[in-house]
């Protein structure tokens, strides 16, 4: 039984104030069957570990440097995370591999840094609008799974996050039928770079524009155990309610 995952990913938004009113807002939460993390700026890091101490809420990171330590004047190491306490990182989404040119390859790089030092990163992947024109969705986002996950050491702590970009902030949401669809694809395709036993227990994630009027649907799909939320995240409200909606199915 996979335990289901909701985390925000608040992106460049906040000031310590709204960080200090939205975790306010998360506060007695009462979600026991569902993982909750967040992932803030890092420059809200450190206020939200202490907020969220005793909450059962974990806190993460939006990218780390695939360098372990050295003049790479601006970047954050993977073991920096994990000693502030941390204990996950996005990777690989769609605004990095757009605005910074991520390659799969730096991708590879940064989750093989970021394992080394303990944290538990979760990879997005997904198509543009033009891709799934194309019918090139499934061969894109197999290509990214491979090209972030090939080699790597050990994929136990690695969680999946399916993110189309034509969904991310547009409003736009991939229909639980889609979505439910593409990550069937995406189980089978790690069953093949990992085995079926890691694919099995894995965790695969849905994101773009996940709302508490479209969560449920989606949770209901098999093979979607959680949301990556941007927007939404932002809301305390609208957030517990997502939580709320991965809570014990059936
Ligand atoms: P939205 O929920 O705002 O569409 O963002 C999704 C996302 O990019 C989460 O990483």
């Amino acid at each position: 039984m996979r335990r289901p995952l909701v985390m925000g990913n608040w992106k460049m938004h906040g000031t310590t104030a709204s960080v200090s009113e939205l975790l306010d807002g998360l506060g007695g939460l009462d979600a026991p069957a569902t993982e909750v993390a967040v992932c803030p700026s890092y420059v809200h890091i450190p206020q939200a570990l202490a907020a969220c101490h005793g909450t059962g809420i974990s806190v993460g990171a939006q990218d780390c440097s695939h360098a372990r330590e050295g003049a790479y004047t601006g970047e954050i190491s993977a073991s920096m995370l994990t000693d502030l306490g941390c204990q996950w990182v996005i990777l690989g989404h769609s605004e990095r591999r757009q605005y910074h040119d991520e390659s799969d390859a730096l991708i590879a790089a940064k989750l093989a840094a970021a394992l080394d030092a303990g944290l538990s990163p979760v990879l997005c992947v997904g198509e543009t609008r033009d891709e799934r024109e194309a019918g090139d969705a499934e061969s894109v986002v197999a290509a990214q799974l491979r090209g972030a996950l090939e080699g790597q050491k050990s994929l136990a702590q690695v969680t999946i996050a399916y993110e189309p970009v034509w969904a991310i902030g547009t409003g736009l949401t991939a229909s639980p039928a889609q979505a439910q669809a593409m990550h069937a694809f995406l189980r089978q395709a790690l069953a093949g770079l990992a085995g079926e036993a890691l694919a099995a227990q894995a965790r695969l994630l849905y994101g773009g524009s996940v709302k508490p009027d479209n969560a449920a649907e989606l949770f209901e799909q098999p093979d979607i155990d959680g949301a990556l939320v941007g927007g939404a995240s932002l809301k305390a409200g609208d957030f517990r309610q997502i939580i709320q909606a991965a809570g014990p199915r059936g």
